[in-house]
């Protein structure tokens, strides 16, 4: 990988903040929350603790910013960063609006210049998770956390990338790049829905690295789309995701 992907990702995310504002009103009003791509909901994910109250959370490529809200109703001290100045804005108008207080942090996920150890929960949807290199952004997230602290983090299962044809055509039932040594994939100048440039590991590169930075796994979860799920999203047929894997959440933490 030898673009600069930072400067891509930034720019990407600068360029399509607009198309996300009506979507991140609608999160940030959700209760309970759902997650990712087809709206898994918190009941069958409990990627947040129930009570809050009194912690400090991160939220690591906080977006439109409404994970952050979410640790915040429910009692966080909640910092949210992110690399996009746009993406930033409509968090903070979002804020605003809904009175929070929450400290939105323009900056780089894998470098963010926090003092080490100062929360007790991290956590990434389509965030830092899928944009920064792994062996860059964990070992950041790490060094933020208290001992005992909690990572959770969701993004693309690596079965849905290896599905995904090379031009940026939606998944099919066919292998279309090796397993073996994945990184992730540069959807810059693909045909279809160019995007930025995205990070993933095999299952095994996941495990080792999360060993040698010292993180505990304490669930793994692989999402479907659920039944009710019809078309297409981010290049993902809803029939393909409700048999494959279409997304995984890893729940972490530091050891005391
Ligand atoms: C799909 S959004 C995910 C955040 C949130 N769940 C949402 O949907 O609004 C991806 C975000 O990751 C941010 N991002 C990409 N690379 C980053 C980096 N190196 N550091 C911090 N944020 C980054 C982008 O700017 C973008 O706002």
């Amino acid at each position: 990988m030898t673009r600069d992907y930072l400067t891509t990702n930034k720019d990407v995310w600068n360029a399509d903040a607009a198309n996300w504002v009506d979507f991140a009103k609608d999160r940030w009003v959700l209760d309970p929350p759902q997650w990712g791509t087809w709206g898994n909901t918190e009941e069958q994910l409990s990627m947040l603790p129930v009570d809050m109250a009194g912690m400090d959370a991160i939220e690591l490529g906080c977006g439109t910013g409404y994970v952050s809200y979410w640790m915040s109703r429910r009692g966080a001290r909640v910092t949210g960063i992110d690399i996009s100045t746009e993406q930033l804005q409509t968090a903070r108008n979002l804020a605003t609006q809904h009175g929070s207080d929450i400290a939105f942090v323009e900056g780089n996920a894998e470098e963010t210049g926090l003092p080490d150890g100062s929360f007790d929960f991290a956590i990434s949807e389509y965030g830092a998770s899928i944009w920064c290199p792994p062996d860059s952004w964990l070992p950041e997230a790490w060094r933020l956390l208290r001992p005992g602290g909690q990572l959770v983090f969701l993004g693309n299962h690596p079965l849905s990338l290896i599905c995904s044809p090379l031009d940026g055509a939606p998944a099919n039932r066919t292998l279309h790049r090796p397993y073996k040594n994945i990184w992730g994939a540069d959807w810059t100048t693909v045909e279809f829905e160019p995007t930025g440039v995205c990070f993933n590991l095999t299952m095994s590169g996941w495990m080792d690295l999360f060993s040698q930075i010292g993180f505990l796994v304490t669930r793994y979860q692989e999402l479907y789309a659920p039944e009710w799920a019809q078309g297409t999203r981010a290049a993902i047929p809803s029939d393909w995701a409700k048999e494959y894997p279409v997304e995984q959440v890893f729940h972490l933490r530091k050891p005391n």
